[in-house]
């Protein structure tokens, strides 16, 4: 027999940074952090977990193809999974002993991997997801959040939809590092993201060793932990819950511009943010000046790609801007069968803005979802 079981989960982007470790084994952090899950209309990985008494090895499959699971964060999620089926196996002696079986993973993400978005986080999530279903698994998804953080930090922020904490957590073993619900999509679910992926040939610091330098070396990472993301956290917690747009836009710039400073900061320097990055950003901040408030937001993560964040209400007026100035690129003329206004800021060339490769439009959405699909 083959037992099978398949999960979808979302990315997501924070808005308030994960950045530094206190526990590398673990992924414990040094910040609790706060982050956005997009709509998996867009962008999910859906993956399939199957589980065999004639199956010799775990095995994983990424878009077709084979990938070792042998990392030490694969093999601290799975044995987790395994000890919590144990668990239950031993509460009711009539199931079958899947703890004991080799696992057959089966994972496929919606969008091109060339998009340059990160997808460990939506990855380590349909992974957990897939498996604590597949294993009938009691835990809520705060406590399988903890084993997704094992995975990828910001991995455990994916096992909810809407707007999501990860509460830093004090103890050693990380038992209270998990992730929460801030507010669910339908909270707030005419918010919005603009996803603009900027081309870029050089290969970025991966975030993980990123993260041990800015420990390591800024002095400038210390004011942060310490001074400014405690506070930033209860007040963006606040934002959302009020739906205070503005505020929450502006947080959620100030926390993106903090933490490229403290990777400035490290040393040796890490860049992210690249010249179109850059452009971007005095963008955003030009359209927001000319409307008198706030109605747009960027954040960048690990590398030069912009997510734009922006209400329902304000849509034409963005998207009218990107047409401005990524339209011959996008295909942007129409959308939604609507012609877009243009909107021209003063001062501003739009040829500068050839950098940007691609825009992905896309929603605030749900957690990770069961489905039939094999
Ligand atoms: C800049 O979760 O990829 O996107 O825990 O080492 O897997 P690991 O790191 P990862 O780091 C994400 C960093 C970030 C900020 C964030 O998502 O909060």
């Amino acid at each position: 027999t083959v037992y099978t079981a398949s999960c979808t989960a979302p990315v997501n982007i924070a808005t308030l940074k994960y950045w530094g470790k206190r526990d590398k084994a673990l992924n414990l952090p040094t910040n609790s952090s706060i982050s956005v899950t997009l709509s998996q209309k867009d962008l999910r990985t859906l993956t399939t977990a199957s589980a065999s008494s004639d199956y010799t090895s775990d095995k994983l499959w990424l878009n077709g193809k084979e990938e070792s699971l042998e990392s030490p964060r694969s093999k601290a999620c799975l044995q987790d999974l395994r000890q919590l089926r144990a668990q239950v196996e031993a509460s009711n002696s009539d199931l079958p002993k899947l703890s004991q079986y080799k696992l057959h993973i089966v994972s496929e993400n919606n969008f091109p991997t060339a998009a340059g978005l990160a997808s460990s986080a939506a990855g380590f999530a349909a992974l957990v997801s897939s498996i604590a279903k597949l294993y009938k698994l009691p835990q809520d998804m705060s406590e399988l959040s903890k084993i997704a953080r094992k995975g990828s930090g910001s991995a455990c922020r994916s096992l909810f939809g809407g707007f999501v904490a990860w509460e830093m957590g004090e103890s050693i073993d990380g038992e209270d590092s998990k992730a929460v619900e801030v507010a669910p999509l339908s909270h707030w679910p005419t918010l919005k993201a603009a996803i603009l992926v900027v081309s870029d040939d050089k290969k970025d610091t991966p975030s993980t060793s990123g993260m041990q330098l800015t420990v390591a070396t800024s002095d400038l990472f210390q004011y942060r932990i310490k001074d400014v993301v405690p506070k930033r956290f209860e007040e963006m917690k606040s934002a959302i819950l009020a739906k205070d747009f503005e505020k929450f836009a502006e947080l959620t710039m100030k926390d993106s511009n903090s933490f490229h400073a403290v990777c400035l900061d490290s040393y040796p320097p890490i860049f992210y943010l690249n010249d179109t990055s850059k452009k971007i950003i005095k963008l955003v901040h030009k359209l927001n000046e000319l409307e008198g408030k706030i109605i747009a937001a960027y954040t960048f993560d690990a590398g030069p790609n912009a997510v734009i964040y922006y209400d329902e209400s304000n849509e034409q007026k963005v998207l009218g801007l990107l047409n401005t100035y990524f339209g011959s690129l996008g295909g942007w003329e129409s959308y939604q069968g609507e012609t877009l206004p243009k909107l021209e800021i003063e001062g501003t060339d739009s040829e500068i803005y050839k950098g940007v490769s691609r825009i992905i439009l896309t929603s605030i959405g749900e957690g990770p979802q069961e489905t039939d699909q094999v």
